[in-house]
């Protein structure tokens, strides 16, 4: 993928200056941070969360269906119990956003880290398909985590005492030859995490050529799941809507037909707290999740389901609503990239993908700068996420990658934000040069 403004990994431009000329810098920088800091603001970039504008969007789901509409397209009641696969009319409308067919979809309630909570736990108590044995029941468990990721996917490896063993994820997906390695020789690698489509938090999208790989890779584990959590599939901030392959028919093609566990949720489309979540894969694991499925539950929320088929419509009116997130929230995104191509572009103590989707930009800062940066844009009146939320176990070795999340405050509010946050970032990075600390790795 294309990337733009400062290149991910830059050159240093900051380390080649003498002693007094990064002195006097510094003297600037410090001018500028201590005025910002004098205004006393009190910002918060931590949480990936829709402004309320976007979930004004879908006001009208609070009023439908509506007291006489509850029958279903095959005259199901979805007021009674039933039907746990969830109505095939929205499957119908979800499946080609995420590359599968109805029948291989099945719908969940409102989250779909619910959804992935549970095919952990089903996979540990009761294994998957191919499973020799309940994952609980092998002396190791591990999972491939690409960093920088998702803290709440770590989180349920860490609950449940899932090893997780960090990857490097580049701008184009997971470096391939590490994966390949790693599942082709260690058989208790029972699991991966992917955000295949404008990741969290880097905006990293897979290349064909990865998700290729992915597919056709050999694994020790016979019983090995990619979790392709593709929460932003929708979620385009260019008129480039980017598609990436099918996993679950790459994964056909290979002849690994089930490693892919795909899923995703209306949250950010419709409402975060009452959208709809999904799980797709093959015939047979659809079959497996229902299963287990059907021992928790008598059925899912269908009048949540039946409402959300009446406010989308179909996939193009999902779509179309996708535009009118986009109108709102590509603003911020723009205002952030601008922040820090003013304010850090050139100096090679930062690098940074604009992501083209997506609800995160990461800020990657000379090594060992992250945690003060984070301090730093703090006692600034920016709250970010805490250094090292990005990694397993929240250890970033490199104490490199901060991850900034432009959505939910207003535009005005997020302009501010982003020039405490890049002059924070300049001004830790700077002095870090100066006491002869701040290297970069690749
Ligand atoms: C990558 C990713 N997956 C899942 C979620 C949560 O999804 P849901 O609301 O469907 O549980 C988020 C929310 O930020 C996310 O960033």
């Amino acid at each position: 993928m294309s990337v733009f403004g400062v290149p991910f990994r830059s050159v240093p431009q900051l380390q080649s200056l003498s002693t007094a000329d990064l002195s006097s810098i510094l003297q600037d920088v410090q001018r500028r941070y201590d005025a910002f800091r004098q205004r006393a603001l009190a910002l918060d970039l931590t949480r990936g969360k829709p402004a309320s504008e976007q979930l004004d969007l879908s006001s009208a789901l609070l009023g439908l269906p509506g007291e006489d509409d509850f029958l279903a397209a095959d005259k199901t009641d979805t007021r009674n119990y039933g039907v746990l696969q969830g109505l095939p009319e929205l499957r119908a409308l979800l499946a080609p956003l995420f590359g599968t067919v109805p029948v291989q979809m099945v719908i969940g309630d409102n989250s779909s880290l619910a959804l992935m909570h549970d095919a952990i736990a089903y996979s540990l108590l009761k294994g998957t398909v191919g499973s020799e044995r309940p994952w609980v029941r092998e002396p190791r468990v591990a999972f491939l985590c690409p960093v920088p990721g998702y803290d709440r996917h770590f989180s349920i490896c860490q609950d449940f005492g899932i090893e997780m063993i960090p990857v490097p994820l580049n701008a184009d997906g997971p470096d391939m030859d590490v994966v390949e390695r790693l599942v082709g020789e260690d058989a208790a690698i029972k699991g991966m995490w992917c955000v295949p489509k404008y990741s969290n938090p880097s905006g990293a999208v897979y290349s064909d050529a990865v998700v290729e790989r992915l597919a056709a890779m050999t694994t020790a584990a016979p019983d090995f799941r990619i979790f392709w959590d593709n929460a932003y599939a929708v979620h385009h901030l260019t008129d480039e809507r980017i598609e990436i392959p099918s996993l679950i028919d790459a994964c056909a093609r290979h002849g690994h037909p089930h490693r892919a566990f795909v899923f995703g949720s209306t949250s950010k489309v419709t409402l975060a707290g009452a959208g709809v979540a999904l799980f797709a894969s093959s015939a047979e694991n659809v079959k497996w999740f229902l299963g287990r499925m059907g021992k928790r539950s008598i059925g899912g929320d269908k009048v949540n389901q039946l409402r959300h088929v009446r406010a989308l419509r179909d996939t193009a009116g999902l779509l179309a609503l996708m535009d009118r997130h986009r109108a709102i929230v590509a603003p911020k995104f723009a205002a952030v990239a601008d922040a820090f191509a003013a304010h850090l572009g050139g100096t090679g103590v930062a690098s940074w993908l604009v992501p083209k989707g997506g609800y995160f930009i990461s800020l990657d800062v000379l090594d060992g700068c992250a945690r003060d940066f984070v301090k730093a844009a703090k006692d600034a009146g920016v709250e970010l996420t805490p250094a090292g939320a990005t990694h397993p176990l929240g250890q970033d070795p490199h104490d490199r990658t901060v991850r900034i999340a432009p959505t939910f405050p207003d535009l005005a509010t997020v302009k501010v934000a982003a020039e405490g946050v890049a002059l924070s970032a300049l001004l830790v990075t700077t002095s870090a040069l100066l006491a002869g600390r701040g290297v970069t790795t690749a």
